[in-house]
């Protein structure tokens, strides 16, 4: 059986002749060796293995064990998640024992069986990659927060990567967008990247009416109001121990905006009708399309509650200046909707590409969304043409003295290139680089260079 890895095996023994047997019987793994502690770091450092067997007799003096005991936590220092095999002498258990107790993955005793020995470094291997595997998973669930969220435009990727850091923190976050461009799948995504325990609770504040809102973000008692026959909670204590999504709160009444002030900066909130102060936890996210700055201006919007809401601010750019993403989109959503209707996925015809990449987007990827579905209900012979996009093409250049740095130029030419090549293949590299008249590996340097994922 023939088991290639990718992580080699560190051999370290200072018996030379005893090292190639081991090497010798350990065949199948790819191994390096080394014979003091300061080689074994050496290549420890160069190699990253996976495994290790290691001698704990090691010079400059064989006969104690302290060498290999240091050689061992230097080891682990450098990589706490490698598989350590001690091999120890006979009778010496003890020092078996205190290196399993510092870490070590196991422990076998001299003379070693060939047999028994290359059984145990397999069984290491298997748990190292296993622990790997599940740390890789781990790490792309937590990417998988925006899973619907489809992008590979800078500036929203960065908005992305924004979100996912404040995330475990308890920061009040503002967005600021376009309307359809993203708020609530974003204020979703910061609430499951938080791991708060509690709801996502979103209201909107431009949809109610002044005279409920209150009742409805604060909660009220039985009677404080005509028709009020049972005590009710309101949205902020349901979302208790969770994220509340203040929607529109560029909206918001100012009487509202002092209680909600008061909420903010003591955390307890009352009832309506009600006597009683009850704290809550909760993760305010505030979104907005309005120019908050222009409506403080005008005395519509309470200035400290602007800085009690903008802890963090997240200005989500909005689809006409998303660099590829229209047409990316557009692949993703004709893709759900036709799956949803149980239709083939239509193709997107060139006309309709053109049409895309040229279009102003006011109502951004709300817009597109509907778009797309109306088209793949509209399009025959699996084809989206931009009649059935209901747009018309009208490709256009644009010229700028400012862009006459003919590197900055060229860079930007090839950014647009990459990107545009990239949503139109629905990110098939290999059709990609036919497309832009390159080889495969030419088109990886250029992503790379460009900084495109
Ligand atoms: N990057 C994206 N990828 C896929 N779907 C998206 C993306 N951005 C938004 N959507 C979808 O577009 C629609 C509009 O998004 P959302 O409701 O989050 O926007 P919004 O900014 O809150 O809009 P509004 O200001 O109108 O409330 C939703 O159906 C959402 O799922
Ligand atoms: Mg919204």
């Amino acid at each position: 059986m023939s088991t290639p890895r990718h992580a080699p095996l560190l051999i370290v023994e200072d018996d030379l002749a005893l090292q190639k047997q081991l090497k010798w019987s350990l065949d199948r793994f790819e191994s390096v060796t080394a014979d003091d502690v300061a080689s074994a770091v050496l290549q420890f450092r160069r190699n990253s293995p996976a495994v290790v067997t290691m001698d704990l007799g090691l010079p400059p003096d064989r006969d104690s064990v302290s060498e290999g005991f240091k050689c061992l936590e230097k080891l682990l220092e450098l990589d706490p998640g490698v598989k350590v095999i001690v091999l120890t002498g006979q009778n010496d258990q003890d020092n078996a024992l205190r290196a399993i107790r510092m870490g070590a993955y196991d422990f076998l005793a001299k003379p070693v069986d060939p047999d028994v020995l290359a059984l145990t470094v397999e069984r290491a291997y298997r748990l190292y990659e296993l622990q790997q595997e599940n740390r890789r998973l781990q790490m792309q669930q937590s990417s998988d927060v925006f899973s619907g969220l489809v992008t590979r435009d800078p500036g929203m990727q960065r908005v992305c990567r924004m979100i996912e850091k404040v995330a475990p923190s308890d920061a009040t976050v503002l967005l600021l967008g376009e309307s359809g461009t993203g708020k609530e799948v974003l204020a979703q995504g910061l609430h499951d990247a938080s791991k708060r325990k509690g709801r996502f609770v979103a209201i909107n504040c431009a949809a109610i009416p002044e005279t409920l809102l209150e009742s409805e973000l604060f909660g009220y008692e039985r009677g404080a109001f005509t028709g009020a026959t049972k005590s009710t909670l309101g949205k902020i204590e349901t979302a208790n121990g969770g994220t509340l999504m203040l929607d529109e709160i560029g909206d918001l009444p100012m009487p509202l905006q002092a209680k909600l002030l008061r909420f903010l900066q003591e955390r307890v909130i009352e009832r309506v009708g009600g006597r009683q102060e009850i704290p809550i936890d909760v993760r305010v996210v505030g979104a907005t399309h309005q120019d908050l700055k222009a409506r403080i201006a005008d005395g519509r919007f309470r200035e400290d509650l602007y800085y009690r809401l903008a802890e963090i601010v997240v200005d989500i750019p909005p689809l006409r200046d998303r660099l590829g993403d229209p047409v990316l989109l557009s692949h993703a959503f004709a893709r759900r909707f036709a799956t949803e209707m149980r239709r083939p996925v239509p193709t997107l015809a060139d006309d309709a590409v053109r049409a895309l990449e040229t279009h102003r987007w006011p109502g951004n990827v709300r817009e597109l969304q509907n778009m797309l579905k109306r088209a793949v209900i509209m399009a025959e012979e699996d084809r989206i043409t931009a009649a059935d996009l209901g747009l018309r093409a009208a490709p256009e250049a644009a010229s700028d003295d400012s862009l006459l740095d003919l590197r900055a130029v060229r860079e930007s030419a090839e950014r647009q290139a990459v990107i545009t090549a990239l949503a139109r293949t629905d990110g098939n590299i290999v059709r990609a680089a036919e497309l832009l008249g390159v080889s495969r590996p030419t088109l990886y340097d250029l992503m790379n260079r460009l900084q495109i994922k």
